[in-house]
């Protein structure tokens, strides 16, 4: 019978499918590296969200291992080139996080518009300032995606629902599946000069990375606001801190961080800057979802050597 370790806190879901499909479970989160290295030989899969960090030296270690699953769509926390040399298969699942995670797009979209953050702080302080919170409407204004895959695809349904135009900037997107969305295809100077919003929606690879540099920033609409709910380092974070305060940028969201936990950061108590700790995945249904997508894939996988989104 496979084993499967499971090694971050995951719905119950994951490990009822696992031994419905013939999969032997452990469920054993908060490890440390050297414990996890200690434990790994025992395994033919590992089942992991964002915490466990599976590097080259837990690979080695990794004697019976066939398969990672991610439950969510980065991968970030996986040497991928150490366990392809190994041969371990490493799966993701690519949809079962993306509504909620374009719902936090939209949801921090809103709470720039309105300086909500601000204004809910103030009002619960008792300060009554009415007068200092002057909102923007959404309706008719552009919103720039760039990254118009699963995710971005969702987001620009959501904000034509909101009456927004949407431009999108991703050399993947084709023409038709443009029009299918209906977004208007733009490159990346044309979507900077247009957009009265952006979010981002794009892994972080080494084109993507600071895609909104300083130099980029500086091409933007003055006032943009920005919104980044993908992956920390597509921004360059000090351009960013200190386009808010020359007021070039007119407000931004951040879910993530180039370095996370991220417990400390200059942008931190910047007027119109608002933060979440790299929550667009947490909704209760996302990670049902998540557990169940990883779970049925990687007993596929084990069971029957079944592969999908490796
Ligand atoms: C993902 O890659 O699925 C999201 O960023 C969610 C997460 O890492 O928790």
């Amino acid at each position: 019978m496979p084993k499967v370790l499971i090694s971050d806190k995951m719905d119950p879901k994951a490990a009822q499918i696992f031994r419905e499909r013939g999969v032997e479970v452990d469920e054993i989160t908060g490890k440390t590296p050297a414990e996890l290295i200690a434990m790994i030989g025992e395994y033919d899969g590992l089942a992991i969200r964002s915490s466990t960090k599976v590097t080259a030296e837990i690979l080695a270690h990794a004697t019976n291992l066939k398969v990672v699953g991610r439950a969510g769509i980065g991968v970030d926390n996986v040497d991928i080139p150490a366990a392809s040399a190994k041969g371990v298969v490493v799966m993701n699942t690519p949809f079962g996080n993306s509504i909620t995670t374009a719902e936090h797009a939209i949801a921090l979209m809103f709470a720039l518009a309105r300086q909500l953050p601000e204004a809910d702080a103030s009002t619960q302080a008792g300060k009554w300032e009415k007068n200092r919170f002057m909102g923007v409407e959404l309706t008719a204004k552009t919103l720039g995606l760039i990254g118009a895959g699963n995710i971005g695809g969702i987001v620009a349904d959501r904000a034509r629902g909101l009456k927004m135009k949407v431009v999108a900037f991703d050399p993947f997107l084709t023409p038709e599946r443009a029009v299918e969305m209906g977004v208007e295809k733009v490159t990346l100077d044309e979507l900077l000069a247009r957009a009265d919003f952006i979010t981002l929606h794009t892994p972080l690879t080494d084109s993507t990375r600071n895609i909104l540099s300083a130099e980029n920033i500086a091409k933007t609409k003055k006032g943009v606001r920005i919104i980044n709910c993908a992956r920390g380092g597509l921004i360059d974070e000090a351009a960013l801190k200190a386009a808010l305060d020359s007021g070039q940028v007119g407000g931004a969201a951040l879910d993530v961080f180039q370095t996370e936990p991220a417990k400390d950061s200059p942008l931190f108590g910047t007027p119109n800057f608002v933060s979440t700790p790299h929550l667009g995945a947490s909704t209760t249904e996302a990670q049902v979802n998540v557990a169940i997508q990883v779970a049925e894939q990687m007993a596929d996988f084990l069971v029957s050597g079944g592969v999908t989104n490796a």
